[in-house]
């Protein structure tokens, strides 16, 4: 059974680590200044008809906003739900690029704005759709399925989108018709799904310079200070984190375990972003971060995604004042990447992974 990863080429790697390092952090906001803005941004929400879609991981006032508002706080897979079948006019998407391209192509009669279009990620730029699609060409007997983590013309390439909230169902669902596949980018995530589902897999090399940067060793520690805290791990982290976990899963997931699972504790290993949601929804229970590798001056992840953080109150309100962030996809690429978006999403909404609107 084929197994072959692809290496990505360094100076990929090079663009990563400087775009990372150069994302523009937001500005320091006392209380004041922070009220006025959110009256502000409430006030631009209703005269635009427009609704917040915000991810897990941006800043704690910005999903408080969302779900103030009547908007969303979600994870990639509702966050496209969500903004799908939004009757809005307007989406404003606090997350990374690809998650305002996908609202876009799914909804193009409605405005989608974004606080920051330079708001990128790490697998995104790992995987530039013309080398993709060279390599595609080279394996034409294999489905191609992508994470949700890229650009729109390499979804355009593909024949199925995935996140991880229902990349092990998709894929199960594709063992059973007896495909082959081409996987990309994240490395991780690859793995994880070709050992879970067993299915013939090639894999892209992309990663995730967040969830990368967790070590087992520093986590194993952890759990000696905290015997009876369960692990929680987001699959896009390496192999052996991902061995040590007590559950394994999407943001959803990794929510639902700790409201669900009578235990205490928890050592979370993902972005910390999700600690908002997480202790609203768990409030007496004890979180950990899970320790990363980088604990130097040079960390640019340190368990926070650099370009996440570029989602602020203050671009926020200037994205909907000025109408300005505005996501555009070409219609040709938008056409093509449709047809794997809504496969997915019909899967989802069939398997009962995401809502329904009424
Ligand atoms: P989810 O699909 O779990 O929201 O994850 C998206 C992401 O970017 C994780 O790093
Ligand atoms: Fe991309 Fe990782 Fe940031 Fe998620 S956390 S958006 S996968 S770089």
């Amino acid at each position: 059974m084929a197994q072959q990863a692809i290496e990505i080429p360094g100076q990929l790697e090079s663009r990563i680590q400087s775009l990372a390092a150069s994302a523009p952090t937001q500005p320091w906001l006392n209380n004041t200044e922070k009220e006025l803005l959110k009256t502000e941004i409430k006030q631009l929400l209703k005269e635009n008809n427009a609704q917040l879609v915000a991810h897990y991981y941006v800043d704690d006032d910005l999903q408080a906003l969302a779900e103030e508002t009547g908007g969303t706080v979600a994870d990639s897979l509702e966050m496209a739900n969500f903004g799908a079948q939004s009757d809005a006019d307007m989406l404003v998407v606090c997350g990374v690029r690809f998650m305002g391209e996908t609202s876009k192509m799914l909804s193009p009669e409605k405005t989608v704005l974004m606080p920051d279009l330079d708001a990128t990620c790490s697998l995104d730029v790992g995987c530039p759709a013309d080398e993709f699609a060279k390599f595609c060409a080279q394996h034409p007997d294999r489905t191609v399925l992508v994470y949700a983590n890229t650009s729109a013309e390499v979804k355009a390439i593909a024949d199925w989108v995935v996140t991880s909230g229902n990349a092990l169902q998709i894929v199960r669902h594709l063992k059973e018709k007896g495909e082959k596949l081409i996987w990309a980018p994240d490395r991780h995530l690859g793995h994880w799904i070709q050992k879970e589902t067993g299915i013939d897999m090639i894999r892209w090399q992309g990663h995730c310079i967040v969830h990368d940067e967790f070590k087992t060793f520093e986590l194993q520690r952890l759990k000696k200070q905290h015997p009876k805290a369960k692990i929680l791990v987001h699959p896009e982290s390496p192999a052996d984190v991902v061995d040590v976990a007590d559950v394994v899963g999407s943001t959803k997931v990794l929510l639902g375990a700790v409201t669900s699972m009578p235990d205490k504790e928890f050592i979370v290993a993902t972005d910390y972003g999700i600690f908002y949601k997480m202790q609203q929804m768990a409030p007496g229970k004890k979180l950990y971060i899970a320790p990363t590798g980088s604990k130097t001056q040079s960390c640019n992840s340190c368990a926070h995604c650099p370009w996440m953080a570029m989602n602020g109150l203050q671009n926020l309100r200037d994205c909907l004042k000025n109408r300005s962030g505005e996501v555009f996809v070409e219609e040709q690429v938008r056409i093509k990447a449709l047809r794997s978006l809504e496969r997915m999403l019909d899967f989802s909404r069939q398997a009962g992974l995401v809502k329904v609107a009424s």
